[in-house]
Formats: C-alpha cells, structure tokens, sequence
C-alpha cells in the first residue's frame, strides 16, 4: 500500500457526482464503482482522457479500453446512431445475436465486441476494428455516463497486472497517489469482471474473458453454442494476458486432493503461509493446520456454504487480504467446479498464479 494517498473520496451525493462528471467533461479520470470491479473512468471521446487512463495504470496502449454506455444505447441501431458500432459490417444472424444480448444482460456483467465505427478513437481500441461495450447495472456508473452524456472508457482501477479493485479503500491503495477522486459506492456485488463476448461479422460468439456472466446463461438465451477463446485463433485477444491479477506475493495453485495435508509441510516448509480456500467445507483442513502451523497460517474462505457467486465476490478482496497479511505465499484452492462462474474464479486464480 502507497503511504501517498491523496485522491478523495466522494460519497455519491448528487453534488459529488456532479463534481466528478465535470471532472470527466473536463478530460480528467474518475475512479467509479460497477457491479463488477472498480473502473478507472474517462471521457471516451477526448483522448487526452484516454491517454491518462493508459498512463495512470501504466497499461500498455496495445490493450483496449471498454467503453461502458448508458440506456440510449441498449439495441444494435442505437448503438449505430451514436456512432458505436458500424452495423453494416454485421450479418442479419450477427445483428439478431447482438440484439438478443443487449436485450437479456444489458445492464450487466457483458461486454460486447463489436465492429467499430470509425467515430471511436483509435486509442480507446488499440487500432483494433472493433470496439468493447458494456452496459454497467451499477446505479453510480450509470448516473456518471448520464451527467456527461458520452459513454465512458474505464479499464479495472488497478495498476495493470494487479489484483482488480471491488472496494474504494482498494482503489485508493492502487492508484491513491495518481487520481484525484474516488467515487465510493460500498463493495461491487459481482466482484469479477465482466464477461467478453465477441460477435463476429457472420455471427460467430466467442468468450474472449470469462467473467461475472456464465457461458452457459449465454448459451440458454442465444440457443447457440458459445466458443471458448483460443490463443492463437483469428480473434484478436491483446488482453488476455497469461500473468494477470497478480499480488505482491507469490501465489501457487494447491495440488488437487492436497487436504490430507500431510503434504502441506513440504509446501510451507517454515513459511508463514496464506491459504485461499473455496469453501468451509475445508474446516478440516483448517483444524489441521490450525493443529500443525499454529500461528503461521492465515486463512481466507470464499464462500462458505460453497456458493460460485459468493466466492466470486469476494475473490479479489481476500486476495488482496491475503497480499496484505504476513503470509510470505499465497497457495489457492483451484476451482475444481467449471460450471457457472467457476470457469471465471479458476481463469482468475490461473492468471494470478502464473509465473512468466
Ligand atoms: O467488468 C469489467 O469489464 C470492468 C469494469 C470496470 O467494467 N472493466 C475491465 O476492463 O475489466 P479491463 O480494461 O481491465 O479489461 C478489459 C479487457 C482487456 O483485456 C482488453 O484487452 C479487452 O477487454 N478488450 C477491450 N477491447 C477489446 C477489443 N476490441 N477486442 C478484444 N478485447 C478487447
Ligand atoms: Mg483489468
């Protein structure tokens, strides 16, 4: 944590995020709450905004931004109209896709990817063709793309290869020293970020990042099958960065089926050790080490009745927890379970425990 904090944190009073749109009209950034994580907002359409979002979280400026929008622009000819998307680009099977998306996630944890049209700035894309959209559900992110009428690019508030921020105080210990407001609205309810979906020009649907929206909720309501994303395919994934969501500390995946835990010893090997588990259902576990490391080990349980939605709100907070503790390692219980967001927390602690 940086002892320089200086941005301020707002309670969302209606004059506050008056200031904070003017702030964002003016061309400066403003850390905002969404459902999913905290986003580090700018103006998308001034690229001296832009360009703060990248410097600010020392991002490099080949991974693109997600511009999040408000209700004007919830269906595919509204999204053309404000000069979003370039809707011709799409097939009648795409634009019918697209369609049925925004109409059952929208507001929410889906970002959509789309052809671009001409009007985005190319620093908001990367130079790619296409451009992310999302719908944020969160009431203080849509009343800042209201008060400036323009939508919003805002990428996770961390500094980049962080751990992504679901609280204020989070935001604060990330980027306090670099922004100038903060805008408090309490822990993000989702706590993972949103799921990406590309839509191809024939109307292909691909997961570009798992997220706080399950694959198989996307499935059920398109009735089509949703194709994972594979590095090295056509689609262009600049983010989807092997190291990611990283803490300070090294963090290692646990084996599978370690909690007879006689193993464990071999793995602390005299550590103070933090422990990331799924669920309470591992008591045991801790009872054992409690028994066997008295006092060395730091324990954090996701959820405890083993609910996936529970887990993954509160998955980046214990972390960071974690990364704050005297633990010297992290070891996390892998997410055995692929269903729901359980493809998402596993994709997160794989990113977090990846050593490049
Ligand atoms: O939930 C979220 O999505 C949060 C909140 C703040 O909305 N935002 C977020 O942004 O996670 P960020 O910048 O941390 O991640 C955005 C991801 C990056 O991996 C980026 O590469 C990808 O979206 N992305 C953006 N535009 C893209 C495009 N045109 N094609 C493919 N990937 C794109
Ligand atoms: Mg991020």
């Amino acid at each position: 944590m940086t002892n320089q904090s200086r941005a301020q944190t707002l309670l969302p009073t209606p004059e506050n995020l008056q200031l904070a749109a003017d702030a964002l009209r003016s061309g400066d950034v403003v850390a905002m709450p969404t459902e999913t994580v905290y986003g580090l907002a700018g103006h998308a359409f001034r690229p001296e905004a832009l360009a703060k979002i990248f410097s600010v979280k020392e991002r490099p400026t080949f991974d693109p931004l997600i511009l999040h929008v408000g209700p004007l622009a919830r269906g595919i000819e509204q999204l053309r109209r404000l000069d979003l998307v370039d809707t011709k680009a799409l097939s009648e099977k795409a634009k019918m896709l697209t369609e049925i998306l925004i109409e059952k996630f929208w507001p929410g944890p889906l970002t959509l990817v789309l052809p671009k049209s001409s009007q985005v700035p190319d620093l908001a894309t990367s130079g790619l063709t296409t451009v992310a959209l999302r719908m944020p559900r969160h009431p203080i992110a849509q009343a800042l793309i209201a008060y400036c009428q323009a939508p919003l690019a805002a990428p996770s508030a961390n500094r980049f290869g962080r751990i992504s921020p679901t609280t204020a105080a989070h935001v604060q210990a990330e980027l306090g020293d670099r922004i100038g407001l903060i805008v408090d609205g309490g822990a993000c309810t989702v706590g993972i970020e949103s799921t990406i979906v590309s839509v191809s020009e024939s109307g292909e649907l691909t997961v570009l990042r798992p997220g706080g929206l399950a694959r198989e909720e996307i499935e059920r309501a398109t009735g089509v099958p949703i194709d994972l994303f594979i590095p090295g395919s056509k689609i262009s994934a600049p983010g989807m960065l092997t190291q990611h969501y990283s803490p300070r500390k090294p963090l290692r995946m646990l084996p599978d089926k370690l909690f007879k835990l006689d193993d464990f010893s071999a793995l602390a090997s005299g550590k103070m050790v933090g422990l990331l588990l799924l669920s309470g259902k591992l008591e045991l576990a801790q009872a054992h080490c409690n028994a066997h490391y008295a006092g060395k080990v730091i324990i954090e349980i996701l959820s405890p009745s083993g609910d996936l939605s529970e887990a993954a709100q509160n998955l980046f907070a214990k972390m960071r927890a974690l990364d704050e503790s005297a633990a010297e390692v992290i070891w996390a219980e892998p997410c055995e379970n692929a269903a729901g967001l359980g493809y998402a927390i596993q994709d997160r602690l794989k990113r977090a425990s990846a050593i490049t």
